[in-house]
């Protein structure tokens, strides 16, 4: 699917969140902590554009995304060339224990078939001390954002789907954040997979959540 709405991927993005997309990036590599120097893994990282808030930050050579997905992969090479992106299995990570100095995945936890899985994986690949973060769309619970929600998600984001030629894809995305577990469960859902000091934030009125962790040791 993914290879299939690579082309119209990163324009869908911009208008379902009204260009606010960058800004959330931006917020979940602050969180990641990397400096300068630091190895940093972005976890089906798609067009690339959170390996590229990360590599501002690491330098350039700093930052691997890695994706299953080469429609996506091409699109992400094409923009930025001093970042590797490799293909790959986020539920099989093919990089060795500790060799990141942290990882990241900007929605696309929401589509693993594993999710304990894949963050287990996350957190095995980062250095003690590291850290995992997971940037993704969550369901307001509260009125009138949880109408709005069901309005922009059930009705115009389909809609939208339809007009850039891929209606199941963008049908698909509503029914997989529905699936998806609230801020609260995917919290525990990080503990489970072994990282110490896990918070999360949410912005954009709760329709995005921003969750990390450390890897202890
Ligand atoms: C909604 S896109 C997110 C892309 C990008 N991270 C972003 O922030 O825009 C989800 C991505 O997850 C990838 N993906 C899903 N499951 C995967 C897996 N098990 N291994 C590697 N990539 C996966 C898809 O190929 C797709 O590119």
């Amino acid at each position: 699917m993914f290879d299939r709405i690579a082309r119209v991927y990163d324009r869908m993005n911009s208008v379902m969140t009204v260009g606010m997309h960058h800004r959330w990036r931006q917020r979940a590599a602050d969180l990641a902590q990397v400096r300068s120097g630091d190895r940093v893994l972005d976890v089906a990282t798609g067009t690339g554009d959170l390996a590229i808030e990360l590599e501002r930050r690491t330098g350039p050579g700093g930052v691997v995304g890695m994706d299953f997905a080469e429609a996506m992969l091409d699109i992400a090479r094409s923009k930025a060339p001093a970042v590797t992106f490799e293909q790959g299995n986020a539920l099989e990570l093919s990089y060795p224990d500790h060799s990141f100095d942290a990882a990241t995945v900007g929605f696309g936890a929401r589509n693993f078939s594993d999710l304990g899985r894949g963050l287990a994986e996350m957190t095995r690949v980062v250095r003690p001390g590291g850290r995992v973060v997971v940037l993704e769309i969550t369901t307001p619970q509260r009125p009138p954002l949880s109408w709005f929600f069901r309005m922009w998600f059930d009705r115009i984001v389909p809609g939208l789907g339809r007009v850039a030629g891929d209606s199941d894809a963008y049908t698909y995305l509503p029914s997989s954040v529905r699936r998806f577990p609230g801020p609260k469960e995917l919290g525990g859902e990080l503990v489970a997979a072994g990282l110490t000091d896990v918070r999360w934030v949410l912005t954009a009125g709760g329709i995005i959540a921003i969750h990390s962790g450390t890897v202890p040791g």
